[in-house]
């Protein structure tokens, strides 16, 4: 590995915490049964399956539900701040809960860890809680559990290391779609945002561990991989001479694993090379995640995004072209220090002129440390939310339109769960990213079924089959 600024895990690290994986397990009075809650991104939502992997490893089950577990340890997210307030308020509730179940052990990690001044917090009004650490330290989490079954106090563990661990085991929440990470961290520094501060510089995982990974998911039977990293078009740049993102991606294209998907894109790094594979990539599905952000010049320099609005309809326009109808997500903040009313106009503009298929809105939540905090120009919270219900409803009249481009086309469902409104009837996400619902029954999970798009409700397409099942 080239790059200075990454910690790889040695074997001997790795091995060392195998023992102690093993150590828990053969304890007579360990835990039994364990939780995961997990708060914020896929990232997180793969770490946690990380954390599940490891618990089973040491030999405890999954428990039923959070409060009869024996050890229940919470994923924690700070991108805004109601993330933070609402895992901060179901730890303290634990606290509570655990009065009629006094064995219980109570872990916190992810992201809210690595904050400024957390560990003091930890220790002061968290003093509750039996084990905290942060994301550097998750490969470390066998011993630190070990440590936390013998510890009278808080076990405390953060540290600002880019560690890279190999090897780890896994335990998947769903058999048919599989997370890969590619990389981690990020160098960007958008102005608004904690994540750089709290998962350390960018470092990539080496081609080949990346490869191994999906082809044992591939003779598994997986059905899909989603890549994982907060900026995966930057997928390299750390590690030399390694393949770029593009190159990955066709590799991975050729292993013949159905769908094969990936986020974050930012669009300062979204190469012509990458639209180019898009275009002629038999796996990758036609669906782009595009964090925009906002559709004002002067509000992208301040956010230090190193694109502008004409540099992103161009990327728009070169992915549409290459891949014809492919299904377009982003990312808006809305009410940034200082936009004015003409500023969330040319947002509102964009969202008109782009037509995505989905947008995430964001008020703009100020974190602690980042350089948008200090920014002149806090916007009032009742201008905020109304410029974020009024960018929901341009969005929603776009959204509708779009999504007519469905209908009476074939497309392929990747069945997730059995539907909410009918028993009769499953549901999924097509080729382009959109959720499709369709006749069926549980059988269904995890296949790929072809249909025909036939109706629209609400923001999800109705579909009938076109392999002639569903009817028992
Ligand atoms: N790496 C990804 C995702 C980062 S977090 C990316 O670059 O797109 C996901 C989204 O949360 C961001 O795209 C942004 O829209 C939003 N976000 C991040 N920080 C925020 C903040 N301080 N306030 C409001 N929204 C924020
Ligand atoms: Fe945050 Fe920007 Fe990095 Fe995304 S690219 S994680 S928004 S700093
Ligand atoms: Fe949140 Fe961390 Fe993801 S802050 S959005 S869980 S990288």
């Amino acid at each position: 590995m080239s790059n200075p600024n990454v910690w790889p895990v040695s074997q001997e690290e790795m091995a060392e915490q195998r023992r102690y994986m093993a150590d828990v397990r053969a304890l007579a009075d360990r835990p039994q049964t364990y939780f995961v809650v997990t708060y914020g991104c896929q990232m997180n939502a793969h770490d946690s399956e990380t954390i599940a992997g490891m618990l089973r490893e040491m030999g405890l089950t999954e428990a039923v539900e959070r409060d009869a577990a024996d050890f229940v340890i919470f994923n924690t997210c700070c991108v805004r701040d109601n993330a933070e307030r609402r895992a901060l308020g179901n730890v303290t509730w634990l606290k509570e809960v655990r009065k009629r179940k006094p064995d219980m052990k109570i872990a916190v990690c992810g992201c809210m860890i690595q904050e400024p001044g957390m560990a003091e917090r930890i220790l002061g009004q968290y003093r509750f809680v039996n084990l905290a650490f942060g994301t550097a330290n998750l490969y470390r989490f066998p011993e630190l559990f070990w440590r936390m079954l013998h510890a009278e106090d808080t076990v405390l563990e953060i540290d600002a290391r880019n560690t890279l661990a190999e090897n780890l085991p896994v335990c998947r929440l769903r058999a048919e779609s599989a997370y890969i990470n590619i990389m981690y961290g990020c160098n960007n520094f958008c102005s608004f945002c904690i994540v750089p501060y709290v998962r350390g510089r960018e470092r990539s995982r080496r081609a080949e561990d990346i490869l191994r990974e999906a082809e044992k998911l591939a003779r598994g039977g997986v059905q899909e991989i989603m890549l994982l990293g907060q900026n995966v078009n930057s997928y390299g740049r750390d590690a030399g001479d390694g393949p770029d993102f593009a190159e990955l991606l066709r590799q991975l294209d050729g292993m013949g694993i159905p769908r094969i998907r990936f986020m974050t894109s930012h669009p300062k790094d979204l190469s012509d090379r990458l639209i180019e594979v898009m275009g002629t990539s038999r796996h990758v599905l036609p669906q782009f995640h595009l964090p925009v952000q906002s559709g004002s010049d002067e509000i992208l320099r301040r956010m230090n995004r190193h694109y502008d609005r004409a540099r992103y309809l161009d990327r728009v326009r070169a992915l549409r072209a290459a891949v014809p109808g492919i299904g377009l997500t982003t990312d808006i903040i809305v009410a940034f220090p200082g936009e004015t009313e003409e500023q969330f106009g040319d947002t509102l503009s964009l969202v008109r002129e782009v037509g995505y298929d989905s947008v995430f809105t964001f008020i703009y939540s100020p974190r602690v440390g980042t350089p948008a905090a200090k920014m002149p120009g806090q916007i009032d919270p009742a201008v905020a939310t109304e410029r974020i219900e009024r960018l929901i409803r341009v969005q929603d009249e776009c959204q509708q339109q779009r999504m007519r481009r469905f209908l009476g086309a074939e497309e392929e469902v990747l069945v997730e769960n059995l539907s909410r409104r009918s028993a009769e009837a499953v549901s999924g996400k097509g080729r382009h990213g959109l959720s499709i619902t369709l006749p069926g029954g549980a059988a269904d999970i995890g296949r790929i079924i072809p249909v025909r798009v036939t109706g629209l409700k609400n923001n999800t397409l109705t579909a009938e089959r076109l392999d002639g099942g569903g009817r028992e």
